[in-house]
């Protein structure tokens, strides 16, 4: 019988986040562990740690890797927060190596995305599903009648000239001291082009920041209905597991 339980590993810039997930119920079945990501964050450095926490929790079965960068057909093609050693690399080839079992490699934000579309926010949602992971940078998966088109980064669209997760991330927020209003208002001029380009039927609000969701709701606005994700910081490692029960490879 294959197994329910597996690894979601989630990768980030300044931490792995792990656990093992029932992936039936779509939850953490031990608790959500944070590990500081090597620096540098080389990919041997990164897959050992992975390995090891693999050890540590003792899983078994396919794991799902979630990494924050465009992942084609299994390898990783950019590289925004972490080593630039990784484009190029087969992060989950290597891992599966590692553990000697098979391993998925995705798009952090497409692992959120699953873990909603799957289980959260967008259950059951037909028609064009945008969520987007507001954090470090912004992450989006892009969904149409649930299935996944794998590796859009609608965080990197040029907006007033930059990078849009350079403006509206939750980091962006941080570091110039913004409050709510003025946060929401470059949110909400982001949406609004999004909404221009996709006439999308649900933006879901993911990443970080959805956890100070009650905060700010009113302040969003937009003619597309927003909802906020339901996985919180467990959304990566979560779909990371869904993913690898899925076993595709994107
Ligand atoms: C990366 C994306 C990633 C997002 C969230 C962006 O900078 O380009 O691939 O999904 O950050 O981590």
């Amino acid at each position: 019988m294959a197994d329910t339980v597996l690894l979601g590993l989630d990768v980030g810039g300044s931490s792995i986040k792990s656990a093992l997930v029932d992936i039936e119920q779509g939850r953490a079945v031990t608790p959500l562990q944070t590990t500081p990501t090597p620096v540098p964050s080389t990919p041997a450095a990164v897959l050992q740690l992975c390995a090891q926490i693999d050890r540590q929790l003792k899983a078994r079965g396919a794991a799902g890797l979630a990494f924050p960068a465009v992942v084609r057909h299994g390898v990783a093609r950019t590289a925004a927060n972490v080593d630039h050693a990784w484009i190029g690399f087969s992060g989950g080839a290597e891992l599966s190596r590692l553990l000697g079992r098979p391993v998925v490699f995705i798009n952090d934000a497409d692992a959120a995305g699953v873990a909603e579309i799957t289980l959260g926010a967008a259950r059951g949602v037909a028609g064009l599903v945008i969520l987007l992971t507001f954090g470090t940078g912004i992450g989006s998966a892009v969904f149409l009648d649930g299935k996944l088109l794998p590796s859009t980064e609608l965080g990197h669209m040029e907006f007033h000239g930059v990078d849009a997760e350079r403006i509206a991330s939750a980091h962006a927020r941080t570091v110039e001291h913004l409050d709510w209003p003025s946060w929401c208002a470059r949110v909400n001029d982001y949406l609004a082009r999004l909404h221009a380009l996709f006439w999308p039927d649900l933006f879901v609000i993911g990443g970080s920041i959805s956890e100070d969701f009650e905060q700010y709701r009113a302040l969003l606005q937009s003619p597309t209905e927003i909802r906020r994700a339901t996985f919180g910081a467990e959304a990566g490692v979560v779909g990371a597991a869904l993913a690898a029960a899925n076993g595709e490879q994107l």
